[in-house]
């Protein structure tokens, strides 16, 4: 089947988003064919500038954080991984960590299988809306507590959580703070330094518009680098003469060739965050989600979840129609409109127990900074059609 991208409407940005500024497959295509080689391994003039294209998108990536020192952004896949390293490079049995019950199973998973082996795990409920209250985080706090970790913006309503003030309570309790920024990197503003985070995970794929297999882990100085174990050991191409791992950052957590072709488009991608501004960005998503939340809240037999203001949450809609299974509207969104969405548990079953909406899940819209006011009217106009169908 050959699809044409003309008669598409992209819905789904909150997985991925698409398409990305040309800037990302220029600047990738222009490393295949003029740069190529491995970075930091030879000594050639192509390493070299294979390094400088790698060491340029760590500084990109700290800048646009506010973080700290650009060598202590750990490059890895993903926010997945990111998170992964952090929860198992730090907790050890018999310490307590605190979460709350809208994540992703990117945080629950790892914190599950830390819990078997012996770390305790409190997740502080949220409100049906999905917010969270500092308050309830503080009183959860224990004599074995060392680590708060909650995600910024939840990715099945987009609610944010008070990430700042969550981090003055971390501070006052000498607390380490991770956040999962998977839904907020690109598409909210995220202040490394302002917001107390000494752990920041996120992904380049979403809202900052790189491409898939890049984003990292952000380390504060106040996380102990010696404590923090690696996920995995390997060749970092510095300290070649030893067979232990190098101590430092960032070479202590990756082990192997990084994906430079990657992060060349990650740097790419940042920069055009950077020129286009990401409070322009912000505002004209702001504006289609409240259009969007409006329009779908006042079709009869629509239920929508979340704080029902773009304000308050990141641009995306999640919502049911009455007599209609979620995974069967979209289907019927993609054959028949050519609306692409996310339907289901957006791989957070416990931010859908919070809803409500376990197990069946919801239909997710996920707005990005290419979609427009005549996407959000097509949306519209089809959940209007398919909501108005009388049942059997
Ligand atoms: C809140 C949240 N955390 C984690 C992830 C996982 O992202 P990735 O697949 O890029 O690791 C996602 C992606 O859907 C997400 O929305």
């Amino acid at each position: 089947m050959t699809i044409s991208p003309e008669r598409l409407v992209y819905l789904d940005n909150a997985a991925t988003s698409w398409p990305k500024p040309p800037e990302v497959a220029a600047a990738m295509a222009d490393f295949m064919e003029r740069t190529g080689a491995n970075p930091g391994r030879s000594g050639h003039r192509l390493s070299i500038e294979s390094a400088r294209i790698v060491f340029e998108t760590r500084q990109l990536v700290a800048q646009f954080f506010n973080a700290p020192d650009p060598q202590r952004v750990v490059f890895g896949l993903n926010v997945t991984e990111a998170l992964n390293l952090a929860l198992h490079g730090l907790l050890r049995p018999g310490e307590h960590v605190i979460t709350s019950g809208m994540e992703h199973n990117s945080m629950m998973r790892p914190l599950r299988l830390l819990e078997e082996q012996g770390v305790e795990v409190t997740v502080v409920h949220c409100s049906q809306q999905g917010c969270l209250d500092p308050g309830e985080v503080e009183a959860a706090i224990q004599a074995n507590t060392v680590l708060l970790a909650i995600n910024h913006a939840s990715n099945v309503t987009g609610t944010i959580l008070p990430v700042g003030e969550v981090g003055r309570i971390a501070r006052a309790h000498n607390l380490l703070l991770l956040t999962d920024e998977a839904q907020t990197a690109g598409a909210y503003p995220v202040d490394m330094q302002a917001d107390h985070i000494d752990l920041l995970a996120f992904t380049g794929h979403k809202s900052l518009y790189g491409p898939m297999g890049t984003g990292g882990l952000i380390i504060g100085e106040r996380v102990d680098i010696q404590r923090m174990r690696p996920l995995k050991q390997g060749g970092t191409g510095s300290r070649s003469e030893r067979e232990t791992q190098p101590e430092f950052a960032p070479d202590r957590y990756e082990s192997g060739t990084p994906n430079a072709v990657g992060l060349a488009g990650l740097a790419a991608s940042i920069r055009w965050l950077q020129t286009r501004g990401i409070e322009q960005i912000r505002s004209h998503e702001v504006a289609l989600c409240q259009h969007l939340l409006e329009g779908l809240s006042a079709l009869p037999g629509v239920t929508v979840y979340g704080p029902l203001d773009a304000e308050y949450q990141t641009a995306i809609a999640s919502f049911t129609i009455n007599h209609m299974l979620p995974s069967e509207v979209g289907l019927r969104l993609d054959d028949e409109f050519g609306i692409l969405c996310r339907v289901g548990l957006h791989c957070a079953p416990s931010a859908h127990r919070t809803l409500g909406t376990f197990p069946d899940g919801t239909l997710r819209f996920g707005l990005g900074a290419f979609n427009t006011h005549d996407d959000v009217d097509m949306a519209l106009h089809a959940i209007r059609q398919l909501a108005g169908e009388k049942t059997a």
